[in-house]
């Protein structure tokens, strides 16, 4: 059964390597459409990395739209020391042809949720969140019409990685965060707990890079390049390809398991804005919203990344 999804996005290499996934696997997954927000760096060169994404999966019919360019209460924090200045550095590409669509992304993300039959349409966020609760909050109708929502943020074991206490996508727009996981849509969330199991280590990315395809050599050298920040960090072998996870889960759900949890975000303290307060040992009665993923077999994940990018 094929699942029709929208790819909310910051890209951002992890994000480069998610999409790629899905235009990779028609069979599971039909990509309505791209809308990019701004995150890991600017909402100007994540709306044109997403077409240079596209572009080097040979999908110029894929619409991309430009979304928020700055959270709904904060300023915007980026991450260029993760992802380089462009957001996909490790290689250069060429600069894409495509057209950005004119709509703006929340437009499309609440005109697909009311053109397509109720419970159709899965959201897949990969950034922060705003696009997504700014299309709630503008089109409150739409929320009940949304099959799913499976993104990648969060922490609750891994604690942080952009303050102690709270993960990128969630901390650059928390209060986007708070409506997405108050709206009621079913959730199915990959957080650090999951995601940093997911390690780029050497014999994965050369098995990427030994498909001696254009797709292979850009992902293995996305991955030379993002690595760095988290293995000087943390000390692994090799660092976690987060955004994927959503797109693997699409796929193969299996490979993934988790706690169906309440999990609610900080917004109200500095010192701990935007961590997700994940109920995992279900002490409190607070309503179950959250399906929250914390382990994968990490091999099987990459075994079926390389397979389906082998397809393009
Ligand atoms: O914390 C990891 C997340 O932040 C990933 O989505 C990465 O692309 C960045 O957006
Ligand atoms: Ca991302």
């Amino acid at each position: 059964m094929t699942r029709k999804i929208i790819i909310d996005t910051d890209p951002g290499q992890d994000d480069a390597v998610a999409i790629l996934l899905a235009l990779a696997s028609p069979e599971e997954i039909e990509v309505l459409g791209i809308t990019a927000v701004a995150g890991n760096v600017p909402l100007a060169l994540t709306q044109k990395n997403a077409r240079i994404v596209c572009e080097l999966a040979g999908r110029r019919d894929i619409r991309v739209f430009a979304g928020c360019e700055k959270p709904l209460a904060h300023a915007l924090v980026t991450a260029e020391h993760v992802h380089g200045k462009t957001g996909l550095d490790g290689i250069a590409l060429p600069e894409p042809t495509m057209p950005l669509q004119d709509t703006h992304a929340v437009e499309f993300i609440i005109d697909t949720l009311r053109q397509e039959p109720p419970g159709t349409v899965t959201l897949c966020p990969l950034g922060p969140l705003t696009n997504i609760a700014t299309a709630f909050r503008t089109a409150p109708e739409i929320v009940g019409r949304v099959q799913e929502i499976v993104l990648m943020g969060g922490a609750y074991f891994e604690v942080g990685n952009i303050t102690p206490a709270a993960e990128f996508n969630i901390y650059v727009d928390p209060e986007a965060a708070g409506i997405v996981f108050g709206s009621g849509v079913p959730l199915t969330v990959m957080p650090l707990d999951v995601t940093h199991k997911v390690l780029t280590t050497r014999p994965r990315i050369e098995a990427i890079r030994d498909l001696d395809t254009e797709v292979g050599h850009a992902v293995a050298a996305w991955t030379d390049f993002f690595e760095r920040f988290d293995m000087e960090k943390y000390g692994h072998d090799g660092a976690p390809l987060h955004d994927p996870c959503v797109t693997a889960w699409l796929v193969r759900p299996g490979l993934f398991s988790g706690r169906h949890i309440n999990v609610e975000i900080e917004t109200a303290s500095p010192l701990t804005r935007g961590m997700t307060v994940a109920d995992w040992w279900g002490i409190t009665d607070r309503p179950k919203n959250a399906m929250f993923m914390g382990d994968v077999d990490a091999q099987g994940f990459y075994d079926l990344l390389t397979g389906r990018l082998a397809r393009l």
